[in-house]
């Protein structure tokens, strides 16, 4: 187990049987050198005592939302603002329902609410109320959340029964409980990510471009650094603000993202290829500003096509880790499947950019990734939690490489 020094740690106890292993699970977290504080919901209190869990702690139980004496000690924000992380063990079937419904009607869902960290679920229940589609439906929604799961087991019930819903020993619980806390799956490793859109000018004063607010771009490139990556992001003119800390190449055209690329390639682990480049641009570039004739005669604009850097990135001999996106507003997945295997691909992410509520502007977003082997699908919500979903994706796929 990793140590958990110095951390400050939140153990939520509810009312399960297995409420009796939370002492040792408070005794296994002093003595990995966390500091721990305990919420009980009311049902725990039936299988175990708060006084118990204050002696192993050190520390006042909390118990109650609406409690002056206890708010006056540490309130439930105080409470969320304290903890590095937060274990839940047990989590009964009732506990996961109300997270997933986001309740704060106790002091143990109030406080997960107000916190912004790891959370983790030992589950701990009878094997069909596990199996159940709706204590399921509640968890995927949890884990869709970010919040983590430790187990549950299989085995011989309290009650009888036998199959999974037991809860894990404590050690085993703590062996995946504190690996929430590393930092890094990308550490050590080199991501380019092309973001924005690429303007093509037609004449001084005009150009041809595509829609892209550069968000998914912007947003990967954050969630990689999160996870300790060197990042350079090749960016098209958007209105956001780079991170900080990754190296940031402000290009227009095509041409331009594309010299960037390979200026930069050699050194890549990954390559993730959301901008929306310009497919053609015009086959001549007028020095002063075009005249409109007056006569109602129309235009005609002769376009050459710009090299697809995706393509020269998958094709080259070293290749780092190749990931495009297919923005499509029909047939998605079989026109990603075709863009996956056409541009030689390690993964490709589709996005149907009909659906008004996702992509382009929208702050959520709904995708699909696709890889040779396997298809899956990223639910609709935030373009910041698509991007740490697919980061650990790739990371994944990456460690599976080099193992
Ligand atoms: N792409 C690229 N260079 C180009 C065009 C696209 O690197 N000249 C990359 C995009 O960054 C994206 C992927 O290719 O990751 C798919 O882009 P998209 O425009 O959907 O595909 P195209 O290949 O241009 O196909 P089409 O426009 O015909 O759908």
């Amino acid at each position: 187990m990793k140590s958990l020094a110095n951390k400050n740690i939140l153990l939520g106890v509810t009312g399960g049987i297995a409420a009796y292993k939370s002492a040792e699970i408070v005794r296994h977290l002093k003595k990995s050198g966390a500091s721990v504080r305990v919420v009980m919901t009311k049902s725990a209190e039936e299988f175990i005592t708060p006084l118990t869990l204050q002696a192993l702690s050190g520390n006042r139980v909390s118990t109650e939302l609406l409690d002056t004496e206890s708010e006056a000690a540490m309130g439930h924000i105080e409470l969320a603002k304290w903890a590095d992380g937060i274990l839940i063990a047990p989590a009964t079937a009732n506990t996961i329902a109300r997270l997933s419904s986001g309740r704060g009607d106790d002091l143990l869902s109030t406080v997960t609410l107000a916190f912004d960290g790891p959370i983790s679920l030992a589950p701990a229940m009878n094997q069909a109320m596990w199996r159940d589609n709706r204590t399921q439906d509640n968890l995927n929604k949890l884990l869709t959340q970010d919040f983590g799961i430790c187990g549950p087991g299989s085995g011989e019930q309290a009650c009888g029964d036998t199959g999974l819903g037991r809860m894990l020993e404590p050690l085993e619980i703590l062996e995946i409980f504190s690996s929430s806390f590393d930092k890094g799956v990308l550490s050590g490793k080199n991501v380019l990510i092309t973001a924005g859109p690429t303007q093509e000018p037609i004449d001084p004063v005009r150009f041809i471009t595509n829609r892209s607010s550069g968000k998914m771009g912007y947003s990967l490139a954050h969630a990689a650094i999160e996870q300790g990556a060197q990042v350079t992001l090749i960016s098209g003119p958007v209105n956001i603000e780079p991170p900080s800390n990754c190296n940031v190449i402000a290009i227009n055209t095509a041409k331009e993202m594309s010299d960037a690329v390979k200026h930069h390639i050699k050194e890549m682990d990954v390559y993730i290829g959301t901008a929306a480049v310009s497919d053609y641009s015009p086959a001549e570039v007028k020095d002063s500003k075009i005249k409109k004739a007056g006569d109602n005669s129309s235009m005609i604009l002769e376009l050459k096509e710009n090299e697809d850097i995706l393509k020269f990135v998958s094709e080259l001999e070293d290749r780092p880790y190749v990931v495009g996106f297919a923005a499509e507003t029909d047939k998605l997945i079989e026109n990603a499947e075709n863009k996956l295997k056409h541009k030689k691909l390690d993964l490709i992410v589709a996005n149907d950019v009909s659906d008004k509520s996702i992509g382009f502007d929208s702050e959520e977003n709904e995708v699909t990734l696709i890889t040779k082997e396997e298809k899956q699908l990223l639910k609709k919500q935030n373009k910041k939690k698509i991007s740490k979903k697919i980061i650990e994706f790739i990371s994944g796929r990456i460690n599976e490489q080099n193992n």
